[in-house]
């Protein structure tokens, strides 16, 4: 037999909890002629079934009346139930410690983050030492930040020499641009890369144009290319950040963007591009959407990891009305405009391949050359030409 001091000792609980378990009648001291109680080993039994108990979530009237009496199934459902959460939570954090040190991928974290929270996820991201344009090619890209350093090195080594960096064609541009009610003046390219749009808009009207990218190599290529077609005087290149255009409100009659508004996200981009545009100035820009109500499986879980904001098209003419734009017309792009993308695309990547064979970004880009070719028209690019709505 115990006094009550042994018995704390032996349970490594203190006797002021002991009395207290004695008073919710969980533990039972027979007490002595001298007033003291003394505990037998039964009462240690009990305590330490009392102390599992604890340790799986139950709570001390629950512990009594498991204790006292038959097990309540229910009781111990709810209780595993909390348990199975508490262990999904505790999972979920050691994952994001982990992936943040390394050890896993963040990819889904960033997406979900910057659902959440876009400003303090760029934020964040540029706190971790990466400067604006990395932080958007992670965007970009949608890839994650522990691999971007040599990802964005193989991708760069894949893309440098190729002409197009999305899809698009001569004849589809034209077709936007036959859309415009006017004839614009003052057109503003952003996202230009080597400026397949830039030189067609040049060639095509008289506005003088703005061609903007955050890439300085894509534009030295665009400048050359202009002197050789005796158009660099209608052109002028600004190395530039989407987010932060360095011009002022109400600058252009015309914004163009072809396969890029996706990389700041296409309803930031309306919502902050309309400002550059005069009243009823016109917007071009292009978009990858659904084009399918019943996409396939794959489809989905590729696109959703490569750019989670695809959306249908009425999704972007809807956010596009909430902008504070009319719609002039929208239409797909051709298969001209995909083929003239990806074709170079495929033989740069085989090319590339055997210099760099266990390359993530070769691998990514080969999956997604698979998907264009297997699944295109379950998705498509959208080419929008939108009014600046008063
Ligand atoms: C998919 S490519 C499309 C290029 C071009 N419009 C075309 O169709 O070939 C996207 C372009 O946006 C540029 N870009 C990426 N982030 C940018 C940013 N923050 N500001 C300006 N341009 C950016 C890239 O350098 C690249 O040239």
């Amino acid at each position: 037999m115990y006094r009550i001091s042994e018995l704390a000792e032996k349970v490594g609980l203190s006797r002021s909890t002991l009395l207290y378990y004695e008073k919710l009648g969980l533990l039972h001291g027979a007490r002595q002629a001298n007033g003291y109680r003394l505990y037998s080993d039964k009462e240690v039994q009990r305590l330490h079934l009392l102390q599992q108990l604890q340790a799986g979530g139950l709570t001390l009237k629950e512990c009594k009346s498991f204790l006292d009496s038959k097990v309540e199934r229910a009781v111990l459902e709810k209780r595993l139930q909390q348990l199975d959460e508490d262990i999904a939570q505790k999972q979920q954090a050691r994952d994001l410690l982990a992936a943040l040190l390394g050890e896993g991928s963040l990819r889904f974290w960033h997406q979900q983050t910057d659902k959440l929270a876009p400003d303090a996820h760029l934020d964040w991201l540029k706190q971790q030492g990466f400067n604006e344009q990395q932080v958007l090619h992670l965007k970009w890209l949608s890839k994650d930040m522990n691999e971007h350093d040599q990802y964005m090195a193989d991708f760069m080594t894949v893309f440098q020499t190729l002409e197009r960096w999305g899809p698009g064609c001569d004849a589809d541009s034209l077709k936007a641009l036959s859309r415009l009610p006017t004839t614009p003046a003052k057109i503003i390219d952003i996202g230009c890369g080597k400026g397949f749009s830039t030189r067609l808009l040049a060639s095509h009207t008289q506005a003088n144009i703005v061609a903007v990218d955050n890439e300085q190599s894509t534009l030295d290529e665009l400048r050359e290319r202009l002197a050789e077609m005796g158009l660099d005087a209608h052109v002028t290149l600004s190395c530039a950040s989407m987010t932060e255009l360095p011009f002022a409100p109400e600058s252009f009659d015309c914004i163009w963007s072809e396969a890029a508004a996706y990389i700041m996200g296409v309803e930031p981009a309306l919502k902050k591009w309309r400002a550059l545009l005069k009243d009823n100035g016109y917007m071009v820009l292009s978009d990858l959407v659904w084009l399918s109500d019943n996409p396939s499986a794959e489809t989905i879980e590729f696109w959703k990891n490569e750019y989670p904001d695809m959306q249908t098209i009425e999704t972007r003419l809807t956010q596009m009305c909430q902008a504070g734009f009319e719609v002039i017309q929208h239409f797909t792009l051709s298969d001209q405009a995909w083929h003239d993308y990806y074709q170079p695309l495929k033989a740069r990547v085989a090319e590339a391949k055997t210099s760099m064979p266990s390359s993530k970004a070769i691998a990514d880009l080969e999956q997604e050359i698979a998907i264009y070719e297997r699944y295109l028209g379950e998705f498509g690019y959208q080419l929008f030409v939108l009014r600046k709505g008063s």
